[in-house]
């Protein structure tokens, strides 16, 4: 389904962790009609910057009108949105692409970095118990998305590489407990490539449904240019910014 574009006004637009922002942003057709799993793409308007740039949103509200971004400055895309200040106008064309399967009893959200937000947003919208949040980070300071997530969640397990928060090791390695303790129904992951994949296994190891997003470099967010395709499993090719970002694991290459 095509997104709008809707010029919003910045409500909030400050670091929250390291090289890590969070952006309110007044999109109240977007917010009326956001999913968890997708995104927004963010038209840059310095005059040189063609492509927009593919956000997932974190949190939607309709009342207020207003959908929120978490985004790393990792390029001039990213550095001239941290520059944005309250009041400022941003592009979005949203919401763009397939969002996560939500009608299950039990669902575990694992997430990684960045990827971490539209996992947020699913808690957001989750039933009271009806989610188990593992989010990781390298260290204490990566994992500040901690204090983001609402107390309906059943469980928040915060991993760290270094065990400076929380458990240590990669968030992954408590999956198998999670399995073995609690009947979950289906497994949402989002972060990188090799995390996605060994979650993936590890879900069909536990028979469990599992759900990824997948990331892309993307031209055009609406299908037409095939910058974003990946390999499907059975040999095709899927658009990641119209068939995705979310699929079922065993339809796509990890
Ligand atoms: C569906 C989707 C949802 C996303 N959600 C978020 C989010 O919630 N928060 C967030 O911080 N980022 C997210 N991203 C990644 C984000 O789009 C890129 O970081 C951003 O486009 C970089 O723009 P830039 O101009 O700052 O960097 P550029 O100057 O274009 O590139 C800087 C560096 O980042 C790498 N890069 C750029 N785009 C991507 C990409 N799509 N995937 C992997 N590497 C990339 C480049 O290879 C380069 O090394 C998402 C990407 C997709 C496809
Ligand atoms: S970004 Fe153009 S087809 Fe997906």
């Amino acid at each position: 389904m095509a997104g709008i574009i809707e010029n919003g006004v910045v409500r909030r637009n400050e670091l929250v962790g390291p090289s890590i922002y969070l952006m309110q942003i007044e999109l109240p057709e977007t917010a009326r009609k956001a999913k968890p799993g997708q995104f927004i793409h963010i038209k840059i308007n310095d005059g040189t910057h063609l492509l927009r740039r593919p956000i997932s949103i974190a949190g939607a509200d309709i009342k207020k009108g207003e959908i929120e971004i978490i985004y790393r400055v990792v390029g001039i895309g990213t550095k001239r949105m941290s520059m944005l200040k309250e009041g400022d106008i941003v592009d979005s064309l949203g919401p763009l692409g397939t969002s996560f399967t939500m009608d299950k009893k039990h669902i575990v959200g694992v997430g990684g970095g960045v990827g971490i937000a539209p996992i947020l947003f699913m808690a957001r919208r989750a039933k009271e118990g009806q989610m188990t949040v593992v989010i990781g980070g390298r260290n204490k300071e990566e994992v500040f998305w901690k204090d983001l997530f609402p107390s309906t969640v059943k469980k928040l397990i915060v991993t760290t590489d270094d065990g400076s928060c929380g458990r240590k090791g990669f968030s992954i390695s408590v999956l198998p407990e999670l399995f073995q303790k609690d009947k979950v129904d289906e497994l949402c992951v989002c972060g990188p490539g090799v995390m996605m994949r060994n979650a993936a296994q590890m879900a069909k190891d536990a028979l469990v449904y599992c759900e990824v997003s997948m990331e892309r470099r993307m031209g055009c967010g609406i299908g037409t240019c095939l910058a974003c395709v990946c390999q499907e499993t059975k040999g095709g090719h899927k658009k990641v910014c119209l068939d995705g970002p979310v699929f079922p694991s065993t339809a796509v290459i990890l």
